[in-house]
């Protein structure tokens, strides 16, 4: 039975991904370097969230930087012709400006001639949204190749004097190009994509006053979090989202391939797992050493599905993210294979 509060939708795409690059920092942020900031324990952060942990920029790394060695990374390892991409989108809650956009950085860096470029908010979910809609674009016909990218460097914006959110978030990049297919048949994409614009209290971030439902929100630039009530959120919402996308895809939870959720904590996951019936196996994070790096998530994790030669055409992967807005993206594609 349909769930009417996750409408499924369908795309019969004429785009695949065809290279993929990722990058962390190098500085490494343990449960026991966290130990010496606030009073936590390596043993509560793993037992409550799996977290053992996290690469941090260095003070003159941003999230631009974090993108360029993403998308540097792409071009090294499937040298791709960048010369004639259309778009580059960033998805990221972390820009180094307001404006220019993060991608305007990434298009003068890699001196990518005649391509649009814009940034995307959509906190977690961001990458999820920016692949979904670089799909779409390009199955639309406005353009044949977009770079996608998942970007975050939270680490600008935690408080590490907070220790229920400190023990939580790490920087990280993932970059993806989208390209035109002339695929007879295309396999379906189905997506849902959702907002509680009402929980938008429970996670935000603000340098200065926001209005939320006529009300002020003053913040310090810090992230503050009600982690129970995200919680809450994760485990409610993602596995009704999961139902509805294999319901329309006519798939049972067995069928799922490969399934790359946003890892924000891995008692999220192994909730969701359990509630769906994808069995952990098929699941691919990296919570344990790079934390909750909210857009790179699920980049992060499929480039590593893919160094470790994980995925073969035709697989069904699902991707979901979710985070502040509050707000969810899934998408359940098929693996069409990396190059040209
Ligand atoms: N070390 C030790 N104790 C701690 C810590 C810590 N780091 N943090 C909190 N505690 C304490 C609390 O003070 C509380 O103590 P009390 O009972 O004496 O008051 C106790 O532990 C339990 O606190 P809870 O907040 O109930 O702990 P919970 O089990 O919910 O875990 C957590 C907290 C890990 C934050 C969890 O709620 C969570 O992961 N929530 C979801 C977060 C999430 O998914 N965020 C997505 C962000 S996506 C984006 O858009 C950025």
């Amino acid at each position: 039975m349909s769930d009417a509060a996750f409408p499924a939708r369908i795309l019969y795409p004429q785009a695949r991904i065809t290279a993929i690059g990722s990058y962390v920092p190098e500085r490494r942020l343990t449960n026991a370097d966290l130990e010496r900031i606030v009073d936590t324990s390596d043993r509560w952060i793993i037992e409550r969230t799996g977290i053992k942990e996290r690469r941090i920029c260095a003070p003159d790394e941003f999230t631009s930087d974090l993108c360029i060695a993403a998308v540097q990374n792409m071009k090294d390892r499937f040298q791709p012709d960048l010369s004639d991409v259309d778009l580059v989108l960033v998805s990221t809650s972390t820009p180094d400006f307001a404006f220019p956009s993060t991608a305007a950085l990434v298009q003068a860096h890699f001196a990518i001639p005649h391509a649009g470029t814009m940034d995307l908010s959509a906190a977690c979910a961001g990458f999820v949204n920016g692949l979904l809609t670089a799909f779409g674009m390009v199955t639309a016909g406005f353009h044949r190749k977009i770079i996608v990218i998942g970007a975050d460097a939270l680490s600008k914006m935690t408080d590490y004097t907070d220790r229920s959110t400190c023990i939580l978030f790490g920087d990280g990049a993932g970059a993806v190009l989208v390209e035109r297919t002339d695929e007879p048949r295309p396999q379906p994409v189905v997506c849902v994509q959702g907002s509680d614009g009402d929980g938008g209290i429970h996670l935000y971030q603000t340098h200065t006053t926001g209005s939320m439902r006529g009300r002020p929100v003053t913040a310090n630039g810090k992230i503050i979090q009600n982690g129970r009530e995200v919680y809450k959120f994760a485990v409610q919402t993602i596995p009704r989202g999961v139902a509805a996308m294999l319901s329309a895809a006519g798939l049972a939870p067995a069928d799922v391939d490969w399934f790359l959720p946003h890892s924000a904590n891995l008692r999220i996951i192994e909730s969701v797992c359990e509630k769906t019936g994808i069995p952990l196996n098929r699941t691919l994070h990296t919570i344990e050493r790079y934390g909750n790096t909210s857009a790179a998530t699920i980049p992060l994790a499929m480039d590593e599905g893919v160094r470790q030669g994980r995925f073969k055409a035709g697989d069904a992967m699902l991707l979901f993210g979710f985070g502040g807005g509050l707000v969810h993206t899934g998408m359940l594609m098929r693996w069409a294979g990396l190059g040209q």
